[in-house]
Parts: C-alpha cells; structure tokens; sequence
C-alpha cells in the first residue's frame, strides 16, 4: 500500500466504525481490512489505532500471532504447511523444508516474482490426512517431501497456460 491514499484510509476508518458497537472489535476490524487489502501494514495499523485508541503495539502483537494476518503482501498463491503436532510427527518439517528449499523463501516470505507465499500453519483440523498443506484452499493430504515438485509444477504449468492465452 506503500504511503496509504486517502481513498484506502478511508475506507479503512469506515471498516473501523462498523465495528464501533463491539466490545472487543479488533479482530473483526483486522479480518475484514486483511480480506480487503491483503495485508495490513504499519501505516494501516496507525489509522486503526487512531480509530480505536488501540495502541499500535497491541494491534501489531494480533497481526504478527495470527498467520491469518499479514504485514506484508502476499503471493498469489499461498502455501500454508500444517506443523501442528500430528502433521509434525508424519514429516510435515520435512514437507515445509522442501517447499523452502524449492522456492528459496523461508516460511513467512513471497517469492520475487509474487508468485508463491509459503506460512507454517497451527493445526487445520484435518490431522486425520497428515501431513496437510493448503494452496489457496485446496487441501493436499498426506503430503511428502517428494511430492513437493510435483504440486508447484502444476501451478507453474498453470501460469504458463495463463500466459500463453493472455498473449495470444
Ligand atoms: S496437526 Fe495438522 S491438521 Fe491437525
């Protein structure tokens, strides 16, 4: 969002007053901006913290716990690793590691090219398929390690397509 226009931060302070009822209204307000925008940097957390009397550090400490939020933009497609306990114990580390290691990015980072974000999950509720990985919602089960190629070829091999049509 860089320095924030004034059509986004007014949008952010409506976003703030819909919630100006609530009790607790921070993390409505912080869903609702982070559905909207994508991401929720320093500059945003200033006008939501002019709008609540939330302290900034506060808001910062909910968006950084939460890997639902971000404070940065993130990729097109989003890799999230499941290293809750029954994912960890059947190789979710590994999978998270050969995802890493393919792309070049460590867990909270986008590829250069805006392409592939990859985050550490907390349990998804889906132990029962462990190791799980989720792409922009689609489930992978029992994911491995070797499969890890595989699944980014399919999104790499997507693109292409797109590209290819948007050029023809
Ligand atoms: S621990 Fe991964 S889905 Fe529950």
């Amino acid at each position: 969002m860089g320095k924030l226009q004034e059509a986004a931060e007014r949008k952010i302070r409506d976003i703030c007053r819909r919630y100006v009822d609530e009790k607790t209204p921070l993390m409505m307000i912080l869903s609702d901006i982070q559905n909207e925008y994508g991401y929720i940097p320093l500059e945003v957390q200033e006008v939501v913290s002019e709008e609540t009397g939330i302290s900034v550090a506060e808001i910062y400490g909910v968006v950084t716990f939460y890997s639902f939020f971000s404070l940065t933009p993130k990729g097109k497609y989003v890799i999230g690793c499941c290293l809750g306990t029954a994912c960890y114990v059947k190789g979710g580390q590994q999978v998270i590691d050969r995802f890493s290691e393919l792309l070049h990015i460590a867990p909270g980072e986008t590829t250069e090219d805006g392409l592939f974000t990859l985050d550490a999950l907390r349990c998804i509720g889906a132990c029962g398929i462990a190791p799980a990985v989720t792409i922009n919602g689609t489930v992978y089960p029992k994911m491995t390690a070797s499969r890890v190629n595989e699944v980014i070829a399919t999104y790499l091999i997507e693109e292409e397509k797109a590209k290819g049509v948007a050029a023809e």
